[in-house]
């Protein structure tokens, strides 16, 4: 596959529409396909402004952005697919939907056609079953706003084809993104490791150690990270990252270490969605103050240790189970959610030993399951290795 190739779009919300400018900035013509006539009105007067601003900025020239979208061609009629010779599906996060999506889809389009699925959360495997050429099926799942985020995890499902894995992977490598390699289980990576992110800072917050302003500014001044934890939950919104975790945790048959939270849980039913709703963590209407943080620091770096090695522990753990490679596991959390470090690197600064030590501490503390060290942590201290060595 190369520019020349034709590339599908099924959904033209959020990220079908980033994919489809990601794909056509390539080079490609795109077909951006939606059931809803005003989604792609929508979609295409929201790339007219992001294409202008860009021009404003002198980022791309006039002609740029007119060729890129003249690259899209906007419809409700699925026929247009026919020729594509890669189709990615961006639509709703509902297994029923998306595999009666992918058994029209393989009715349209030819033969050779690759087709791949956006999804955050499901099976890719189960998408697959759909169709009756599973093996030209995988998951390619870009983060929002695609545009601007680099990392890309290709997730070959049990059926999907070596040569179609390959291909799919070096058309997007040539977009210019970060390709990582997932195995197909709940969360991928970084939806799976990030989950203490959340999930920890929210236990901390629940056991009274620390409020919601201090626990960010931790993360933020002392470890580094961009938000912290409530920050984030409240630009994502409260809805969806409860969601998020809910469905990594039944997906993990129940796994303590995903339990999602009663305090997230309270927050999204009473509309607390976050920026959007103008309230969650915090309060964002006009002149509200963000309290104050209490900068004890020895507070802070035990605030940051604590979701620190919960972090790292799900990274070494993910690596233990062959989700993916080292390299990988680190270059998705760094370019997919914008760490500071890979979390394997920063296991190798504070010490492997210091960070299992930290681990058996709070399993012993709380006897609970959630804390349980990744048996990668034993294997590296005893072996006294290091991540990257
Ligand atoms: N929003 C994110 O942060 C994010 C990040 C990564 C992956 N994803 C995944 O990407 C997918 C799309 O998410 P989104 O946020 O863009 O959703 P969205 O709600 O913004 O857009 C979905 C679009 O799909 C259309 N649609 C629904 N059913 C359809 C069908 N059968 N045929 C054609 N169009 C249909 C809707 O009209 C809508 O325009 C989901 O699987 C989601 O889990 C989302």
């Amino acid at each position: 596959m190369d520019s020349s190739t034709k590339i599908g779009i099924l959904g033209a919300g959020a990220m079908g529409s980033g994919i489809a400018q990601v794909a056509a900035t390539a080079g490609h013509q795109v077909v951006l396909f939606d059931t809803q006539t005003g989604a792609l009105n929508q979609s295409k007067s929201k790339l007219a402004n992001i294409m202008a601003r860009l021009v404003e900025k002198k980022r791309i020239t006039d002609a740029e952005s007119y060729a890129i979208q003249g690259r899209i061609a906007y419809t409700d009629n699925i026929e247009a697919f026919a020729g594509c010779g890669l189709l990615i599906e961006a639509i709703v996060e509902s297994l029923d939907i998306k595999k009666k999506a992918f058994a029209e889809l393989e009715k349209v389009c030819g033969n050779q056609a690759i087709l791949a699925t956006n999804t955050s959360s499901l099976s890719v495997a189960s998408i697959a079953a759909a169709c009756r050429h599973p093996e030209r099926v995988l998951g390619i799942h870009f983060f929002n706003p695609a545009p601007l985020m680099p990392l890309v995890e290709i997730v070959p499902a049990v059926q999907t084809g070596k040569a179609i894995l390959r291909a799919s992977r070096e058309l997007i490598d040539n977009w210019g993104k970060v390709t990582v390699l997932a195995k197909d289980t709940p969360g991928f990576i970084v939806n799976r490791v990030a989950r203490p992110f959340y999930g920890e800072a929210l236990r901390i917050y629940e056991e009274g150690i620390a409020d919601f302003s201090t626990i960010d500014w931790a993360m933020r001044e002392l470890g580094g990270f961009r938000m912290g934890p409530f920050q984030l939950m409240d630009f994502i919104g409260n809805d969806v990252n409860y969601k998020v975790t809910e469905s990594v945790f039944s997906a993990f048959y129940y796994d303590p270490r995903y339990k999602p939270s009663f305090t997230q849980k309270r927050h999204a039913e009473a509309g607390y969605l976050g920026r959007k709703s103008g309230r969650g963590y915090y309060d964002y209407s006009e002149g509200a103050m963000v309290p104050a943080p209490n900068t004890d620091e020895a507070i802070g770096y035990a605030v940051l240790h604590r979701i620190l090695v919960m972090l790292i522990n799900e990274a070494a753990d993910a690596l233990y189970l062959n989700i993916a490679t080292r390299e990988d596991l680190d270059l998705a959390m760094t370019k997919g959610v914008n760490y500071p470090k890979g979390l394997l690197k920063w296991a190798d600064e504070l010490g492997i030993d210091v960070v299992l030590n930290r681990m058996e501490d709070l399993y012993g503390e709380y006897g609970e399951d959630r804390y349980r060290p990744s048996p990668m942590l034993r294997r590296m201290v005893r072996r006294n290795k290091k991540f990257w060595d």
